[in-house]
């Protein structure tokens, strides 16, 4: 696999992988997108004692490195304990690429320590990187555990099985109610495939030249939900048909074909989103 590297505005690197032909991360900042889409909506720097992170789609590891330099900030009151999920071990060597000339680089080596299979253990984090497909991954998962999810899949386009129903749901068995989902996209389909699995959905922020996130909870304290009207306004949009992979096996093509058919349908007026 080819990773070609870009810097992006904020001055930190990312990489397209040849697979997707698509960039990690956005180009108007790599690490300031990890840190305002993810870490700090996450609000897991607010919160106290040990706290469980689940990462999905490890890729750069800039989700994680942001929150271990903010945890650092905090003077070791608050223990963060973090699970990524990558099915690419070629992130290894993408990782080589990335240096930031400051005091980010000594936790990106311990992160690329944990990248190469140890469990990394510091006074303020753990870490550990578990590879395979997160959909099966997340099976071996306890329920009702995280505190945070940092959701963070290539495009739905292009990477479908991550933002299904059927894996939202499954995502959903893992959090425990004060739990807090973050994702960039703000898509009809992603924000019904969220609300189907059970999620009470809300807006996430704009982050550099990407429009707003999503964010996503079990119970209405965390977040301001999208209002009666939105969900009103989709149900009459086929955009908002979402993926769906009852089996959590389905290939890319399978699953945006399944989304078509269900389209048609809607179209036809024969099935609600
Ligand atoms: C946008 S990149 C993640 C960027 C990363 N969060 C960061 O902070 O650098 C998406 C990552 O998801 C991984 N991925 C895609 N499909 C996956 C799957 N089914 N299971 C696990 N990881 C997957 C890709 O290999 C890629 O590394």
């Amino acid at each position: 696999m080819q990773f070609k590297t870009v810097t992006t505005e904020d001055n930190t690197i990312t990489v397209v992988d040849d697979t997707y032909n698509e960039a990690m991360h956005s180009l108007s900042g790599a690490y300031q997108e990890a840190l305002y889409m993810h870490v700090i909506p996450s609000k897991v720097l607010t919160k106290r004692g040990q706290v469980y992170v689940l990462d999905i789609g490890f890729g750069l590891g800039y989700n994680v490195l942001a929150l271990c330099v903010e945890a650092l900030k905090q003077n070791h009151t608050v223990f963060y304990a973090i699970i990524s999920l990558e099915k690419n071990t070629d992130i290894l060597s993408a990782m080589e690429y990335v240096y930031f000339h400051d005091e980010r680089d000594t936790i990106y080596d311990l992160l690329k320590r944990s990248a190469r299979g140890e469990t990394v253990i510091t006074d303020y984090f753990s870490h550990s990187v578990l590879y395979g497909d997160a959909r099966q991954l997340l099976s071996h998962l306890p329920a009702n555990y995280f505190d945070a999810v940092f959701h963070d899949p290539f495009s739905p386009a292009k990477n479908p099985e991550l933002w299904t129903v059927d894996f939202f749901k499954k995502l959903y068995s893992l959090c425990n109610d004060e739990c807090i989902v973050t994702t960039y996209s703000a898509a009809m389909h992603i924000r019904t495939a969220m609300k189907q699995a059970g999620f009470i959905v809300g807006k996430g922020p704009e982050v550099g030249r990407k429009k707003e996130g999503t964010i996503a909870t079990k119970k209405n304290i965390q977040i301001e939900p999208l209002d009666d009207s939105y969900w009103l306004y989709l149900k009459t949009n086929p955009k908002a048909v979402p993926f769906t992979d009852p089996t959590l096996c389905e290939t890319p093509e399978e699953i945006r074909k399944g989304r078509k058919l269900h389209m048609a349908a809607f179209k036809k007026g024969l099935q609600a989103p």
